[in-house]
């Protein structure tokens, strides 16, 4: 490398790490190390069995979620990403100037068409991804800097309650709170209501609520998506077991246990299992817990509801984040709807 390259690449650097700060809201790598394990405990003695999410996203599970979202049969993100693409510019025209807020930024790999369209209208731009991956979050963010020279993002590794609770208010004129990829889905019904109590709490009277969203549809489209043919989807769930066996001392045997996903159409979600292919105990030493699996005994580990636009516009309002306007794809696949709080 010359000279003057190398000065160049310290002051990008230099420059970078002025523009970065990250707070761990429980004060380590990440936030389920802090967990006590509770949860676990919890889910594991219950009938029928279940895990909390939050578990899936170890570094390992946030890298093979992003292959997920690149799979041909997960047609969320190449659909939510395709609206996103036609309507940024509208999007940054409503709110004007903007702080983005983002749960579960993952990559970030979305936020950069918000970015590219307030960076088009001279706007400063201020990033605030939140999720509970540590690894992940400085990664994206020190992207993003090397990409978007006058951007300054403020990450936050922790759950969307702890890191929402902990939001001041915004330097800019508005604030945008950005929840996209369906995550809503993940959501049991009053887990949501809880948790649009928590977004209100964080904005403003006339601040931004964007949501995407999975609509219903046929089953032959939706069990691909979480059966995929590369086995990719079977991967991640069962990554979760790993993560547990590293973060309590477990001596789960993935080999024993297999991937199983449904689309639920009464209560119109799928569902996704860790289905146990024989009888089995299995020791989580840290917590002090041995657990009996029957054979074909199942745990959820996740559910992805999908919605009906006019029952969840009802649901946005009657909770004061008003639809200003709603965007689908011609298919009608995916919705995004931009909300503003009402006084
Ligand atoms: N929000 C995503 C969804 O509901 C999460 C997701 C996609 C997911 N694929 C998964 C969660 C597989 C667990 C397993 O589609």
């Amino acid at each position: 490398m010359s000279i003057s390259k190398a000065v160049n690449k310290n002051v990008t650097q230099n420059t970078v790490e002025k523009r970065l700060q990250i707070q761990r809201l429980l004060g380590t790598t990440q936030i389920v190390a802090s967990s006590t394990g509770n949860d676990v405990v919890k889910g594991l003695t219950q009938t029928p069995k279940s895990l909390p999410p939050c578990y899936f996203y170890d570094d390992c599970g946030s890298e093979l979620f992003e292959q997920i979202c690149d799979l041909p049969e997960y047609y969320l993100t190449r659909t939510e990403t395709k609206i996103l693409q036609q309507y940024a510019s509208e999007i940054a025209n409503i709110t004007g100037a903007c702080e983005l807020v983002e749960l579960g930024s993952g990559s970030s790999t979305k936020t950069r068409i918000l970015l590219d369209a307030y960076q088009q209208l001279g706007y400063p731009l201020h990033y605030l991804p939140i999720d509970v991956c540590a690894g992940m979050l400085e990664s994206s963010a020190k992207q993003l800097l090397g990409d978007y020279p006058l951007l300054q993002v403020y990450a936050l590794a922790g759950t969307y309650e702890l890191a929402l609770a902990q939001l001041l208010p915004t330097q800019l004129p508005s604030r945008m709170i950005c929840f996209v990829g369906s995550s809503l889905g993940n959501l049991t019904p009053s887990e949501c209501d809880v948790f649009f109590s928590q977004i209100t709490k964080a904005l403003q009277v006339g601040e931004y609520f964007l949501l995407g969203i999975d609509l219903r549809k046929p089953k032959q489209i939706l069990e691909p998506a979480y059966n995929d043919s590369q086995a990719v989807t079977a991967a991640f769930n069962l990554n979760m077991l790993e993560h547990l066996n590293q973060r309590f001392e477990g001596n789960f045997d993935t080999t024993q246990f297999e991937h199983w996903a449904f689309y639920n159409e009464s209560e119109h979600q799928i569902e996704m299992h860790l289905r146990s292919v024989r009888s089995q105990i299995v020791e989580l030493r840290a917590l002090n817990l041995k657990v009996n699996f029957a054979l074909g005994e199942t745990i959820l580990t996740e559910i992805s509801r999908k919605f009906d636009l006019n029952t969840i516009k009802q649901q946005l309002t009657a909770q004061g984040l008003l639809p200003l306007h709603v965007w689908t794809d011609p298919n009608q696949w995916f919705g995004l709807l931009l909300c503003q709080l009402q006084a």
